[in-house]
């Protein structure tokens, strides 16, 4: 049997945005990630196993090439996991994106759960609180870099890592 990994696609956010992103942190009450762990999440394939690591770094060379600016310009609270996050609040490029990576998805036969429509957001903190506030505009994310990621469970805590990446023009 081929040893698994908990995997998902992402976009990865360069210095400068890391540093927003952390930021847009600071009012947040809750268990905050930690600045080197905020991303987005395009697609979640959950654990898969490691064998298919090649097709799916393929995978990433069927996306469009082209980079976009991204605004995230709103905070926003999934009440069940009691996530706050902040995102854009349109994004057509984004959406793009996203859609051409789940036909790509399925078109490779990967065994990923299509969950309802997508909610582009980062993922701010756990257990939180809903921040009640608007963003304060003026700084976009250049968006040039989705990866393949693994979700590594470690005693401190998760650590997201990378595993292949795309870079967009
Ligand atoms: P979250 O930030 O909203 O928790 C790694 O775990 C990434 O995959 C995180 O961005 C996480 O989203 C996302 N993720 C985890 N479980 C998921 C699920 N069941 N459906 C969709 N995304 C999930």
């Amino acid at each position: 049997m081929h040893e698994s990994a908990r995997l998902f696609y992402a976009l990865w956010p360069d210095d400068a945005t890391r540093v927003h992103l952390q930021r847009l942190q600071v009012p947040v009450v809750g268990r905050k990630l930690r600045p080197e762990n905020l991303h987005m999440t395009l697609a979640f394939l959950g654990l898969q196993s490691k064998s298919l690591l090649p097709m799916l770094t393929t995978l990433l060379d069927r996306l469009p090439v082209q980079g976009f600016m991204l605004a995230i310009d709103r905070y926003g609270y999934f009440s069940e996991p009691r996530i706050a996050w902040a995102g854009p609040s349109e994004s057509p490029p984004l959406l793009a994106l996203q859609q051409s990576l789940m036909r790509a998805l399925r078109q490779a036969q990967v065994p990923i759960r299509h969950e309802g429509t997508f909610t582009p957001h980062v993922t701010l903190a756990r257990d939180a609180i809903r921040v009640d506030q608007p963003i304060v505009p003026g700084r976009w994310w250049h968006v040039g870099r989705i990866v393949l990621a693994q979700s590594i469970q470690l005693q401190g805590g998760v650590i997201y890592s990378p595993i292949a990446e795309k870079m967009l023009a």
